[in-house]
Order: C-alpha cells, then sequence, then structure tokens
C-alpha cells in the first residue's frame, strides 16, 4: 500500500486504536495529523481518576508513550475537543485532510451506559460537527462503530445483514452514528466506510477491557474475577488485525459506502481466554462475580464480507496474539 500524497486525520486518533492506526497510517507515507481532547479515557481524565495507584500511573505512562511515538513518527497533535464545533472547523480548515477517521466517543459501554448524557456528547455531537466539515468534498469517510449495534448474537454469529437491536446506551449511540453518517451520504453524498470492531486486546490500552484486566491482575498476583459463569462468549481481537483491515479499506475503493464486520472472526468464552492466560501465570486463581445484565449476547462476526471484498485475512487466533499481548507487558 503506497499512501504518498494522503492526507488523513484521525478525531480521537489518541486512543486506543486511533494511535496505532495513525502510525500505520503514516507508516504507508499519509501526511497524518491526529485530532484528539485527551480527556476521555486518557490523560487529564487519569490524572484526576481516584483510581488505585498503581492502574493510574500505569496507564498514564502508557498514554505518554502513544504521544512519544506519534511525535518519533511526525504526526501533528491537536489538543482539540471535539464537541466545540468552531474549533474542531479550524483545526480540520488547517489540516485540509481528504480522509476522516472517526474514533471519539467514550469507547466503554459500562462508562457510556453510566453516563448517557457525556456518551451522547463524545460520541455523537463530536461525530455530527465533524460530518459539518466533510460534507465539503471529502474524499473518505470512516466510521469506527462496534459489534454492540447488533445487540444480543442470533445463534450462529452476526454478518453485516443482521438486524441491528442494540441494549443500553452504547449500541444505541453507535447505531445511531452509522445512521448519521449513512444520511450524509444520501443526502451529499459522503463516501464512508463503517467498521464495526470487537473485543479488542494489544499494546498500551487502558480500556481495562477483559484482557488487560486479566493480565494486569495476573502480574500483581491477584485473583482474576470473572463475570458471569466464563461460558460468555466474544470474538477477541489483535489489534494488528484491525489494523490490518482498516489499511485495505482505506486503500480500496471498494470498501466506499459498505459496513465490514472487522474482527478474528471466531469467538472466544471468557474461560478460554482464562485458561490462556494461566498457561502464563499457572498460579492466578480464578473467581465468578454478577454479570452484567446490559450486556447482551454476543459470539463471532462473521468476516466473509471483509475477506471477499478487500482480501482481509486475520493472522491472530487468540492464542498468538494474546501471547503477544503478554510478553509486552513483561518486557
Ligand atoms: N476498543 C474496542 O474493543 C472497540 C470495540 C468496538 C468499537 N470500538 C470503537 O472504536 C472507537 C475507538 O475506540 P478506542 O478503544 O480507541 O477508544 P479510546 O477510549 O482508547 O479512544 C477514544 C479517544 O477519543 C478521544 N475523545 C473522546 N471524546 C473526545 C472529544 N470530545 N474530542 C476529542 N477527542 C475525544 C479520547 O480522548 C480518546 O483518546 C470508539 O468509538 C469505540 O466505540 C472500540
Amino acid at each position: 500500500m503506497n499512501f504518498q500524497g494522503r492526507k488523513i486525520a484521525l478525531i480521537g486518533g489518541a486512543g486506543f486504536i486511533g494511535h496505532h492506526l495513525a502510525l500505520a497510517c503514516r507508516n504507508q507515507g499519509a501526511e497524518v495529523s491526529v485530532i484528539d481532547s485527551l480527556s476521555i479515557n486518557s490523560l487529564t481524565s487519569f490524572i484526576a481518576s481516584p483510581a488505585e495507584e498503581s492502574h493510574r500511573s500505569r496507564s498514564i505512562q502508557m498514554i505518554q508513550e502513544r504521544l512519544r511515538l506519534l511525535e518519533r513518527s511526525q504526526i501533528s497533535l491537536h489538543t482539540v475537543d471535539a464537541r466545540d464545533a468552531k474549533i474542531l472547523v479550524r483545526t480540520l480548515e488547517l489540516i485540509k485532510p481528504d480522509t476522516i477517521l472517526f474514533l471519539a466517543g467514550i469507547s466503554h459501554a459500562e462508562r457510556a451506559n453510566k453516563d448517557p448524557r457525556a456518551a451522547f456528547e463524545h460520541g455523537l455531537v463530536t461525530l455530527e460537527n465533524t460530518l459539518d466539515y466533510s460534507q465539503r468534498g471529502l474524499a473518505h469517510f470512516v466510521y469506527f462503530s462496534s459489534s454492540m449495534v447488533y445487540g444480543d448474537f442470533p445463534e450462529g454469529g452476526a454478518t453485516e445483514d443482521t438486524p441491528c437491536k442494540p441494549v443500553g446506551v452504547y449500541g444505541v449511540l453507535k447505531l445511531a452514528g452509522e445512521k448519521f453518517v449513512k444520511a450524509r451520504h444520501e443526502s451529499e453524498g459522503l463516501p464512508y466506510t463503517i467498521i464495526r470492531p470487537s473485543a479488542l486486546y494489544g499494546e498500551r490500552c487502558v480500556s481495562r477491557r477483559v484482557g488487560q484486566v486479566f493480565i494486569e491482575s495476573a502480574l500483581m498476583g491477584n485473583p482474576v474475577s470473572i463475570k458471569g459463569s466464563g461460558e460468555d462468549r466474544l470474538d477477541f481481537t489483535y489489534i494488528e488485525d484491525l489494523i490490518q483491515g482498516t489499511l485495505l479499506v482505506l486503500s480500496q475503493p471498494r470498501a466506499k459506502n459498505e459496513i465490514f464486520n472487522l474482527t478474528y472472526g471466531e469467538s472466544r468464552s471468557i474461560a478460554d481466554l482464562a485458561e490462556t492466560l494461566k498457561v502464563y501465570f499457572p498460579k492466578t486463581e480464578i473467581q465468578y462475580g454478577p454479570k452484567d445484565f446490559l450486556m447482551p449476547k454476543r459470539g463471532t462476526l462473521h468476516i466473509e464480507k471483509a475477506k471477499s471484498l478487500l482480501g482481509y485475512f486475520p493472522r491472530y487466533p487468540l492464542e498468538v496474539g494474546f501471547q503477544k499481548y503478554i510478553r509486552w507487558y513483561q518486557l
């Protein structure tokens, strides 16, 4: 892939997915700019957070490392709150991107469900502000949605054509975001792609999703706590697979005006994840607690569409990706 001559802006680009993606686009030769407030699941929120000290300082270190990597790759960082339409548009006018990747929001379902207003403002108001700019002849708008738009997965898993029946604020907002993007395509011809990732894990994630919590608990010699019976299944996806898929989306015209599931493509149980962890931390004790009732029943996201249309080929089954992730912690 050669992205020479392209100008890519990432809204929410200092986050977990965003910074990996910004670095990958830069590696392909694009001029890359990140717009991020650094305030949600990021520096200022952790600095102000009452979280346990070890978690707080580890998260701050990881985010500082992201920022160092961005700087070293000559990616410009604009510390801007995308809720502020005027400042956002002024910044985009300065950057003049041909492609926008939209990742901002409260990316954690539990947190979004607890604070619907903040989730609405950071996920949808920011989106609307970005779309207002994007009507000016943008070549490609990529929206990061979520597998949570499906709600309870049907037996056998979800394809992009599975009807969306989200449960809880997070899934509803993600689906609303998709509809906002599509509406701009219908009314203004905005070329878009919607990506539905799920259960990501990998280096420098501070979101405290299950994989991160498991590893950090094991490293500290604490028991690992599973919500529910351990039989719940997720399509665990290593960050490098999502990055590969997104680069394909950015490089192929046939990705435009389409929706793609971009995951590993095979669900695994939380108990499987715990077993994988035990290979490296055999003494770790597993405990079981109550399940979050707003979490839908999930499973496999079928990725045949991305495979056949884009040539997407995920390379990291859980055992391989998780081992890489654990090694990174141990370095
Ligand atoms: N990580 C996953 O497993 C996963 C799965 C499915 C979907 N997604 C979606 O992908 C997107 C990115 O996820 P992530 O894991 O990188 O999340 P993240 O929390 O690491 O990153 C989100 C970034 O958005 C920024 N942001 C939030 N509000 C902002 C605002 N008002 N102005 C400017 N910046 C703002 C934050 O500072 C943060 O850096 C999210 O929309 C999320 O819903 C993530």
